[in-house]
């Protein structure tokens, strides 16, 4: 969780009258952002308030459920929350377009949101068919809890609506000296106002301003200004529109489309309404208002704000108001003149936004990382007013946002096209010059570059000349130029095999948590209730690359009231280390839980403060100092491999001979020399929702409870003990279920287990560790990142006859989890390697310890091969797929899979059909690509499960070390138990693993643990329906219950165990097959995913309903890693920028395929597995690479176009805007009209 408004995991729904219209009004918020107290009067609705499992759930939830729109079920809550509020706000009409939109603030890191996006969408007034048609099984819809008093759905308790006077104010007063005023009126605000001297003060509207700059804790008053009438209303005059100062984003967005359709002169509030559905996200526009969103831009002027920016070249006016019945001298302030005036207790009272004749054209632009829910990298608004017969300018307002902290007006432009008609060549070309020398953008290297926000500004430009110019003056081929790229409401299709049988084994149902996910029931570490004088703790974090610790000094922050306790590493009574190395399965090296000496990286945890609240910690953590020495002025920083290469530093760099591959014979028709260099140079953040957390508990004869987000529970039993110098049977690991892990919980959940244990254990009380998403970007490590470079020689099919290929992963901080043991095995992907040399090295950079992230490895193997052969088919002139089919291994499964896959997606009359459109199209291109995936599947380690029937009723209780983390193996494990034991899921239950039952047991890794846990229940399934088969056979027609109770009543044992081995599996692989194709819009590098088609081999799924998740999911997470997520470092400190929701962006739900078909490779067993299915969680992922060579092709027309050298070229991962228009060679000398 982000709470930052950022991830929509906390919405909820509020309920209350508006000040102004007196009516009842429902809206979502993000409860991480909302004042407690700016509640007073409204009713507050959580999920819990709106259905659950046993009173019956609310139609959102059940959809929810349905669908398969849950899988680790962390942010379902706030997805429920977020459809409940649209649906209550709408009074129950929606249509598909609003709810496809008001998901762009909900993050789902597990499900690729399609089938959440369905759900919701099947509640629509206009849903399709298909959709409905899927509604038909789900019954029990009308189990919603209705209240008895008003006959709608309960909300769990009574309303507050309406019981609170709006003519009192209210005032509370707090022990250090913080007071909170709720007013009603302007008369109460100014009096309040009156009473602050020279305290530090705020006025809240809706908050949101918190996730964006973090309030300052020197605050003393709050002023909740969200009931004040008078700064909420709108009026229209016959020339301007009135809105109050603290009418919401989301209330202007209404009044805007009102007034544009209503009255002449305002037509151009409709692109407002456009532009501001860009900014954040519904939760937050419901709250963030107009004005508060201009007081950030006031106190922060490198905000890029967007209401700033539209505001400013339209000409609105702001009214200040200082007193209730008094009007600022200044009045009325243009946007830019306000940011120069003293606000001490002024307030923003109104903007007042002119009509516009028919001479004026407006248009606004924001351009971001992604489709919603983002900063923009520039924004622009741009006003012109022509003469009657639109042939020369008569004034102009161009603005530009994302510049510099000054910038607003293009003031050289704006002089410069008076009097000029833009619509003539030489005309633009001269203005496209003025401003290209105008505009000079700073640095900031969290965002993008200075040269690409200039090129962005003068394309925006560009774009808008496109647009508003009378259609003939434009050639046919730049037309689309001037268009917006537009997304189609996104659809999907999933083909499985149907299995008749009546067993629910091979069958498409629901998972079985999917309800109390969705109901808020289903309990994650942080969920557990409050011990009595539990103790929270934040790690406190380094900040000094190489600097050596010589003291900590925590004295300040534990002279707080409230703070308990600071430990650092002189505190640990064991090894200071949380690696298990006494686990010989690897061989591993010591990580110290905390820095002793010299830092590592930026961000390393040096110990933890305990205090009496998470707020608190959080909060004495600022005031413990460390001091540092350093053994040299300018020991160098390498934050990552990129730095490592560039100053040649071999120092960093180790060779990892045991993973090299040696040709086994070379070809001699070598008609083409290939060199080039691939690199993935960001890593990517695991983004699970639950961050990584733990609960210690101190328990009986000197033991400890640890509850914790791991997905390898006995690696931190290991650690712990090593850490406290006790027993290993001292440590009593529980694991109900994880709120996603990707990897990331594996090893590194080992840091935070030993870290809270030492807590718990010294101060003999329960330890919360909750990290915060900054921190767990920063002292946690990623997916490895990777570089490469090769040199191939090939015929003049493309055929390889040699390759050498050298590739470098960043290690982080550490050698341990050395990744090639898997990227040796993938690198080769479906091909014939004989004529392969491979060689490998580590680098060791001054970041966390990268770690293993879903498909750890492979995801950079197979993409580095990919890439190779598109470099080889450029280079012989052949298409991709035909390269690919040259290379392939002898006997692959792909020699007919790959022509039958290209022929049922069309690839080939696609691809003809693009190559026409882009011939056509200068500024907009498309592309599109076939990749193919051979994902080699192997077992390990061990792990145990036990089954129980109780002979009391015949119910069935089952655990295995096997993690539920969203991958669905609780559902197939009961699929299993029930098809083996012949009864049904009522029946049965799961319990959570824990170190009694699963000691010793291996990891939740590898996308094999769902197969081994059903192998385990099957086996235990299997073991006791042998020793009740006598019984059943004695009475063949006696019940479950009949046979358990006969069968315990001759002392049957009725709990089996069973170990799986290694040893007892087959390896084998998974096949799979993409296809992508994508939209680029040049001027912005914006791209839309167009349709995307998936073949994947899961065998004979086991859950298709699961599997088909599981794919969608991990090629969206794939997705993130090409497109949109990027860890940028800073060269000189190592420290990440990029840590928070606000400027780390995983794909949201507008960035998904909008046609995403899914098919399971049909009717094909896998042999090599009992149950016949095969293993289905990481393979997608490294299929999101086909994206990255859909967008080349169309880049390489773009090219061609604009003069380029047919040569290839690096487009290094994420392919943002930037890189796009950057490889596209864009010339604004062509930026012409004709
Ligand atoms: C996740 C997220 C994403 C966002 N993305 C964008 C984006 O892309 N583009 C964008 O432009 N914005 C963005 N924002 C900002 C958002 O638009 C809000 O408008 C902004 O946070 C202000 O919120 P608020 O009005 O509730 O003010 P608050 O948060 O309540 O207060 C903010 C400040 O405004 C002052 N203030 C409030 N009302 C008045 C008034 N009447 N007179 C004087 N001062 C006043 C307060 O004193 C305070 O200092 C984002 C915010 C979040 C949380
Ligand atoms: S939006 Fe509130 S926790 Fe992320
Ligand atoms: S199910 Fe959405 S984050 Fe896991």
């Amino acid at each position: 969780m982000c709470l930052e408004g950022g991830c929509g995991a906390c919405v909820v729904t509020l309920k209350g009258v508006h000040p102004v219209t007196k009516e009842k009004t429902t809206w979502a918020v993000n409860s991480c952002l909302q004042n407690i107290y700016s509640c007073h009067g409204l009713d507050i609705i959580t999920v819990e308030g709106i259905g659950s499992k046993k009173n019956g759930m609310h139609q959102v939830q059940k959809r929810l459920a349905n669908f398969n729109g849950t899988q680790c079920g962390y942010c379902s809550p706030g997805m429920v929350m977020n459809m409940y509020s649209l649906l209550e706000s709408k009074n129950g009409k929606v249509t598909m377009e609003e709810v496809e939109n008001s998901f762009g603030g909900n993050i789902c890191r597990c499900t690729g949101y399609r089938p959440i996006l369905d759900a919701f969408k099947s509640l629509a007034s206009d849903a399709d068919e298909t959709l409905l048609n899927l509604c038909k099984d789900i019954e029990d819809l009308d189990g919603t809890k209705t209240c008895p008093k008003t006959g709608t759905p309960c909300i769990g308790s009574c309303s507050a609506i309406g019981k609170v006077d709006p003519k009192h104010s209210l005032k509370l007063t707090f022990e250090d000296d913080r007071e909170w005023h709720k007013i009603y009126n302007l008369t109460e605000l100014f009096k309040v106002m009156g009473t602050i001297g020279y305290r530090p003060y705020q006025l809240v509207a809706g908050n949101p301003a918190h996730g964006v700059y973090r309030r300052s804790a020197d605050l003393k008053v709050f002023i909740d200004i969200s009931s004040v009438e008078e700064l909420r209303g709108f009026k229209v005059n016959d020339n301007t529109l009135e809105i109050g100062g603290n009418v919401t984003l989301t209330e202007a967005m209404e009044i805007f489309t009102k007034v544009a359709n209503e009255k002449k002169g305002f037509e151009s509030l409709k692109e407002f309404v456009t532009h501001i559905d860009l900014i954040a996200n519904v939760p937050v526009r419901n709250n963030g208002t107009i004005a508060g969103n201009l007081a950030l831009k006031y106190a922060n002027l490198s905000f890029p704000s967007d209401v700033f920016v539209v505001l400013e070249a339209v000409g609105a006016k702001i009214v200040l108001f200082s007193g209730a019945q008094k009007q600022d001298e200044h009045n009325p302030l243009a946007p830019s003149d306000f940011l120069n005036v003293s606000m001490r207790r002024k307030v923003i009272g109104k903007i007042i936004f002119p009509s516009l004749s028919s001479s004026f054209v407006f248009r606004s632009y924001k351009i971001m990382p992604r489709a919603q829910n983002a900063h923009s990298y520039v924004n622009a608004a741009f006003l012109l007013q022509f003469n009657e017969e639109k042939t020369f300018i008569k004034s102009a307002s161009i603005c530009f946002g994302g510049i510099d902290d000054f910038f607003d007006h293009a003031e050289k432009l704006e002089k410069f096209l008076i009097g000029k008609d833009i619509y003539l060549n030489e005309v633009l070309q001269n203005a496209c010059e003025v401003l290209e020398k105008e505009i000079k953008p700073d640095s900031d290297p969290s965002i993008s570059s200075p040269e690409f926000r200039k090129h962005l500004a003068i394309s925006l430009f560009y774009k808008f000349v496109l647009n508003t110019s009378p259609s003939d003056k434009v050639k046919s081929e730049f037309k689309l130029g001037g268009e917006t790229l537009k997304r189609e409401i996104s659809s999907g299709q999933q083909q499985i095999d149907v299995n008749e049988g009546k067993s629910k084994l091979y069958k498409r149902i629901p998972k079985v948590e999917a309800d109390i996910q969705c109901t808020g029931e289903a309990q994650y570490v942080n969920d557990i209730p409050k011990f009595e004088n539990e103790l929270h703790a934040a790690f406190v974090l380094g900040d000094k690359v190489n600097g050596r610790i010589k003291s900590i000094d925590a004295s300040e922050a534990l002279n707080i009231s409230g703070v308990v306790a600071f430990y650092a590493a002189k505190d640990i009574p064991g090894l200071n280390n949380f690696m298990p190395l006494r686990f010989k399965m690897f061989n591993l090296k010591i990580e110290e839980v905390f820095c002793r000496d010299k830092l590592l990286y930026h961000g390393q945890p040096v110990g933890i403060v305990l205090a009496e609240t998470f707020d608190l910690a959080y909060k004495a953590r600022k005031f413990i100092k460390i001091d540092y020495s350093f053994d040299h002025d300018d020991e160098p920083i390498y934050p990552t491999i990129r730095e490592v290469m560039k100053a040649k530093a071999d120092d960093r760099l180790f060779d990892v001979p045991e993973y090299y591959l040696k040709a086994s014979e070379y070809g001699n028709d070598k008609q083409h020399k290939i060199s080039g260099h691939f690199e993935i140079p960001s890593t990517q953040y695991h983004y699970s929702m639950e961050t990584q957390q733990c609960l210690v508990v101190p328990s009986e004869d000197d033991c400890l409870d640890v509850y914790s987000s791991a997905q390898w529970s006995d690696t931190n039993q290991i650690s712990i003990a090593e850490v406290l110098n006790i027993p290993v049977s001292n440590v009593n690991t529980y694991v109900r279920r994880l709120g996603g892990a990707f990897g990331g919980k594996i090893s590194r959940q080992g840091q935070i287990a030993c870290a809270a244990a030492l807590g718990s254990y010294l101060t003999k009380k329960p330890v919360r560790l909750i990290m915060s998403m900054e921190d767990n970007m920063r002292a946690i490590g990623k997916r490895f990142s990777s570089m490469s470079d090769y040199v191939a020689e090939v015929d003049n099919l493309g055929k390889i006859q040699t390759l050498k290929h050298h590739y470098i992963h960043d290690q982080g901080c550490s050698p341990n989890e050395v990744v090639q043991f898997n990227t040796s095995v993938y690198i080769g992907n479906c091909y014939n390697i004989k004529s392969w040399d491979v060689t490998t090295q580590s680098a060791l950079t001054h970041s966390a310890s990268n770690t293993w992230m879903r498909a750890p490895g492979t995801t950079d193997a197979i993409a580095m091969t990919e890439h190779v052969m598109e470099h080889i088919a450029r280079v012989v002139g052949r298409d991709p797929i035909d390269v690919r089919m040259e290379n392939l291994e002898d006997g692959s499964e792909f020699k007919t899979m790959i022509p039958t896959f290209i022929n049922d997606v069309k690839y080939r009359e696609r691809k003809a059909a693009i190559d026409k459109f882009n011939l056509k199209n200068r500024w907009v291109k498309r592309g599109i690509a076939v990749s193919p995936m051979k994902y080699f599947i192997a077992y390990f380690g061990s792990m145990h499960g036990i089954v129980s029937i109780y002979h009391g009723d015949g119910s069935v209780a089952l655990s295995t070390g096997g993690v539920e983390m969203g991958q669905g193996l609780n559902t197939k494990v009961m699929q299993v138990a029930s098809h083996v034991l012949g009864i049904p899921f009522e029946k049965i239950s799961i319990k959570p693993s824990n170190s009694l039952n699963n000691a010793n047991d291996i990891g939740s890794v590898a996308s094999v643990t769902s197969e081994v846990a059903c192998y385990i229940v099957k086996k235990c399934c299997e073991i006791l329906m042998e020793r009740m088969k006598p019984f059943k056979d004695e009475n063949p027609e006696a019940s479950w219950e009949e046979i358990v109770e006969n069968a315990f009543l001759k002392n049957t044992d009725l709990s089996a165990t069973y170990m799986y081995k290694q040893e007892e599996m087959e390896t084998y692989y998974v096949y799979g097959l993409s296809c992508a194709e994508v939209e680029v819009d040049l001027l912005t590098g914006n791209i839309l995913l167009k349709r995307v088609d998936i073949l994947e081999d899961t065998g004979e799924s086991m859950s298709p309903g699961i599997d088909i998740g599981q794919i969608e999911g991990g090629f969206v997470m794939g997705l993130g890693i090409w497109l949109t997520e990027n860890l940028i470092y800073d060269p000189k400190t190592a420290e990440l920028l990029t840590d928070r929701s606000w400027n780390y962006k995983p794909p949201g739900a507008k960035d998904i395929p909008i046609d995403f078909r899914i098919k399971l490779v049909q009717k094909k067993p896998n042999p090599c597995f009992v149950l016949r299915s095969k293993a289905v969680g990481e393979p997608p992922v490294t299929m999101g690479v086909v994206v990255s060579f859909a967008i080349r092709h169309a880049i390489d027309s773009a090219r061609k176009d604009n003069g380029c050298e047919d040569l290839w070229y690096v487009l290094s991962p994420p392919i943002s805007p930037e890189k796009i228009i950057l490889a596209a060679g864009l010339n604004i000398k062509d930026f012409k009209l004709n």
